[in-house]
């Protein structure tokens, strides 16, 4: 944590990071980030937390879930903004996930398609409303009637 002088408020923060003081609150809360209090009893923000803004910001806008970046952020040691090298090693592994999202949609895309005209919406036939066949791994005959 920088020195109390060279700390910033959260309202600095937010003006300089371009993020709402609501959503830096909500962060803290999340566990992403950190922050002292001054004698005042007001938070206080070390200068490294602008970069932790920005990586937290562009995680998310790759789609990458809080609690996925705030895994990723605890993994650092001593807690510490990601460097360089740690951003360029975080970034493709989310790249990777978000390759396989973007795959999961293609798919779930092609099975909508299908859709299309269609209307029936049946356990049988529908690949969107039975995905995995459910119900054939279930047997045959009326397996939801047995609840
Ligand atoms: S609604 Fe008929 S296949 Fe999906």
């Amino acid at each position: 944590m920088a020195a109390v002088d060279e700390a910033l408020s959260v309202g600095e923060l937010a003006a300089r990071s371009g993020v709402a003081v609501s959503a830096l609150h909500f962060y803290e809360r999340q566990g992403l980030l950190r922050s002292s209090r001054n004698a005042g009893n007001q938070r206080r923000y070390g200068r490294d937390v602008l970069r932790r803004v920005a990586v937290i910001r562009v995680a998310q806008r790759a789609g990458v879930p809080l609690a996925e970046i705030r895994a990723a952020l605890d993994t650092l040691p001593d807690a510490r903004t990601p460097t360089r090298e740690d951003w360029s090693r975080l970034s493709q592994r989310w790249r990777s996930a978000l390759d396989a999202r973007i795959a999961q949609l293609s798919a779930l895309r092609e099975q909508l398609d299908g859709c299309i005209g269609c209307g029936c919406l049946s356990l049988r036939q529908c690949p969107l409303r039975n995905p995995d066949d459910i119900a054939a791994a279930r047997g045959p005959g009326a397996p939801y009637l047995e609840r």
